[in-house]
């Protein structure tokens, strides 16, 4: 197997903590086995606008503490589906512009390429990798440019990993908000809505409803009807206890209702935009029951800002795993993490990377954690 040469990074998608410790465990581990590093600005749109950056030692010194991440981001350019233009009414001219970035690829002259992203990333990457095939393409070194996966979300929900980095630093966020808000709702005998991310899936709901002793927890996985939710929150009136908190996942729906979308963005790969659901509820439990409420959108804040250890650590282990898939010759992987729970065992591991993209890990129903929440009390609305 021939040396490798040179690699390349980029991170694509939302921004995510913890994307810095992993740019910062390839580039130390690619330098220190003689292999030179290029980063990819701004996600995929550095394909497709040609822009990169040798990475060296002083680049990432420093960083593994910081948010965001160094190389830039963007999450509406897809090569495969850009947006070039607009037609007369107004509606995006989408064209494939990946041939452009293959013969990009092939001037950084990379032996391979290191995709850090949720599952939009994942599946740009993964037919990305079917382009790089089809077209024959070497790298520096002579062998085909072997393209690596490294599971980014804060929505914990790409499938073949048990978890994402940037996850658990959402969970933190959203807790720590949650029991501020414990704080005030109780000062105020009122019923408080608090708004998590997570798209389709309730993972950050979950967790950080379970650990800051939420009392009604809503998930997109469980649709929810306004009387239990109205009934929990009597039921703790009925002892005593005036105030109570609700977690609402932003994809949470009523039964038989939709979910509440911000906005529809043609452009982007991930055209449809969730939140509104905290004021939806919060109104609708004034309206149906005359409880004094509010509620709290958290949004961006659970992405931004200082990674919690756990992610520096998961992004540094995922970092040196994707370096090892390179060396070893190894494309079409995406690294992985499995058996993380308060109970099992953590193993780093590899899965194909088609397999994982374009899909979502979604809360399964009876979750250890969804039984326990139920066990201590928590309303999930159904
Ligand atoms: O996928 C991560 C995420 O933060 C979701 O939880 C959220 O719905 C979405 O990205 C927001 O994306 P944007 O940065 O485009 O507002």
């Amino acid at each position: 197997m021939p040396t490798l040469k040179r690699i390349a990074i980029l991170t694509g998608g939302g921004d995510c903590p913890g994307l810095n410790a992993v740019i910062r465990a390839v580039t130390l581990d690619a330098l220190r086995s003689g292999i030179e590093v290029v980063g990819i600005c701004d996600g995929f749109l550095g394909l497709i606008k040609r822009t990169s950056r040798t990475l060296t030692q002083a680049d990432v010194e420093g960083v593994l503490n910081l948010g965001g991440t160094l190389l830039g981001t963007n999450n509406k350019s897809n090569p495969f589906r850009f947006a070039t233009g607009k037609n007369p009414d107004g509606s995006p001219i989408i064209s494939d512009v990946s041939p452009g970035c293959l013969e990009f690829l092939t001037t950084l002259d990379i032996d391979g390429l290191i995709v850090a992203g949720g599952d939009g990333s994942m599946t740009i990457a993964s037919e990305l990798s079917a382009a790089i095939q089809k077209a024959g393409l070497k790298g520096a070194s002579g062998r085909g440019i072997a393209v690596v996966g490294i599971p980014k979300t804060i929505d914990n929900d790409l499938p073949g990993t048990d978890l994402t980095f940037g996850f658990l630093t959402a969970v933190r966020v959203a807790a720590d908000a949650i029991d501020r808000i414990h704080t005030t709702a109780a000062s105020h005998h009122r019923a408080m809505v608090v708004e998590v991310m997570g798209r389709n899936a309730g993972w950050i709901a979950l967790y950080a409803g379970l650990g800051a002793g939420a009392d009604v927890i809503l998930l997109p996985e469980i649709s929810f009807s306004f009387d239990r939710v109205i009934e929990a929150i009597h039921a703790r009136r009925a002892r005593g206890v005036n105030h109570s908190v609700i977690v609402a996942s932003e994809g949470a729906r009523p039964e038989g209702g939709e979910q509440i979308v911000a906005k529809i963005d043609p452009t982007s790969p991930d055209p449809i935009r969730l939140g509104g659901i905290a004021r939806y509820i919060a109104d609708e439990i004034e309206r149906r029951a005359g409880i004094e409420s509010r509620y709290v959108v958290l949004g961006h804040v659970q992405r931004g800002g200082t990674p919690e250890p756990e992610d520096r650590v998961l992004g540094t282990l995922f970092g040196h795993r994707a370096m090892d898939l390179l060396r070893a010759g190894k494309g079409d992987r995406m690294v992985a993490m499995r058996g993380v729970s308060a109970i099992g065992e953590t193993s780093i591991t590899d899965v194909d990377l088609h397999m994982a993209a374009g899909k979502q890990r979604l809360v399964p129903p009876g979750h250890p954690l969804i039984a326990a929440a139920r066990a201590v009390g928590t309303c999930f609305g159904d």
